[in-house]
């Protein structure tokens, strides 16, 4: 038989889906895993949210849709946006598709030929590279360590650009820094796309995640020749416990909107009905659960960051947004612990899974090779006992 193709056949399987799925098999079997590898909130999907799915289903709300999504939830897309980032948006700029991580795709996907390449800071959530490769693009891996806060400059953004640049992809809040660029880092960076013409694709999935009281300044808002250039990546996956529901969605120009939304016709032919009745219910109704899961991170990542520190061998920064922490692990390497020899962030999550039965995410694939991705997004009782196992775990402990 002749060969798959070279494009699709050069993916690979998404690491954290990975280890998220050993850690569900392990609980499966019986084994006590306390996971920390998730990139969805633990919490429920609110109930006037489920009613508002169930409403469209007795309805009959179950047909196809427009392909880039309904009316009803374009408009409700703009109001939020205008609400909570003050951008003036039409309905006819925004898609709707399934899920914030298709809506990189099909942004990628009006954006780039092959050839093309695309700036990508690091840490990055893993997902991006493989995107990029997916339509025959080129990442341009541009690295920003811990003592920088793992924030890109506009400088090195700029060192970066080649007159192949076509984008980059800007992640803020960031999975899996959980870093939040500020106003002015923003306006700097925004300075050199339009300076170097660049698009941007910026995913601000987490932008209801934030902590200390930190302001969120979305990318678009930088002026209209910078709004022009940025397709805005959103979803109610993050913000209202929807991850299952597969609703996200794109603001960009009228051009650029169109031509996702030809590409949509082609592929998806519509988002799910339901869940899109659904999400308009999460857009228009009350805020308060967005909230209260915001303050219920907050106080996790409180917990977690002082446990971490107060721990020998390992460390991480205060994020300020989403609910991730990077654990930094640069100690640890080439030691034996349970056994186990440390050599890369990998061989430490592969042990502290073996032996501490705890679930994290090693991030060398994110671009962050000694780093470990923790998600609290899970309970405070189960971070105090992934805490209290992992101090054990580096004092020699074993479960098995
Ligand atoms: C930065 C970022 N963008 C997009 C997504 C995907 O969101 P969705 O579930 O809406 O596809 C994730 C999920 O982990 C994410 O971390």
């Amino acid at each position: 038989m002749k060969e798959l193709a070279q494009i699709a056949s050069a993916v690979q399987v998404s690491k954290t889906m990975a280890i998220d799925a050993l850690a569900k098999q392990m609980r499966a079997d019986g084994v006590d895993v306390v996971g920390f590898g998730a990139g969805e909130p633990d919490f429920n999907t609110p109930d006037h949210i489920k009613a508002a799915a169930e409403k469209a289903i007795a309805d009959n709300v179950t047909r196809y849709t427009p392909a880039s999504g309904t009316t009803a939830l374009k408009e409700a897309v703009c109001r939020r946006m205008r609400e909570d980032c003050g951008l003036d948006y039409k309905p006819t700029q925004v898609i709707v598709s399934s899920g914030a991580k298709h809506c990189v795709y099909i942004a990628l996907r009006a954006l780039v030929d092959p050839g093309d390449e695309v700036i990508l800071p690091a840490p990055f959530w893993v997902s991006y590279l493989e995107l990029i490769r997916m339509m025959g693009g080129v990442p341009v891996v541009v690295g920003a360590g811990e003592s920088a806060g793992f924030k890109m400059t506009a400088e090195q953004l700029a060192a970066a650009v080649t007159p192949k640049t076509k984008a980059l992809i800007l992640n803020n809040p960031c999975n899996p820094t959980g870093m939040v660029y500020s106003q002015e880092e923003l306006e700097a960076i925004a300075k050199v796309c339009v300076e170097k013409d660049l698009y941007v694709i910026s995913d601000e999935i987490y932008y209801s995640l934030l902590y200390d009281g930190v302001r969120f300044a979305s990318f678009a808002s930088f002026g209209e020749d910078v709004k022009e250039r940025t397709i805005l990546v959103n979803g109610v996956s993050k913000s209202y416990a929807m991850t299952g529901w597969r609703i996200g969605y794109t603001l960009s120009s009228e051009r650029t909107a169109k031509v996702m939304a030809n590409f949509l016709s082609h592929s998806t032919g519509s988002p799910s009905s339901i869940s899109q009745a659904a999400a308009v219910a999460a857009l228009t109704g009350p805020q308060d659960c967005v909230e209260a899961m915001r303050r219920a991170f907050e106080e996790r990542r409180d917990y977690i960051v002082d446990r971490v520190n107060a721990i020998d061998g390992v460390s991480c920064i205060k994020p300020e947004g989403a609910f991730y922490i990077m654990m930094n692990v640069e100690k640890l390497l080439g030691r034996t612990i349970c056994g186990e020899r440390i050599d890369s962030s990998g061989d430490f999550s592969a042990a502290l899974l073996k032996h501490g039965l705890v679930a994290t995410v090693p991030c060398e694939s994110s671009g962050a090779p000694n780093f470990v991705r923790w998600s609290y997004s899970t309970s405070m009782e189960n971070i105090k006992k992934g805490m209290d196992r992992l101090e054990k775990f580096l004092k020699g402990w074993t479960a098995v």
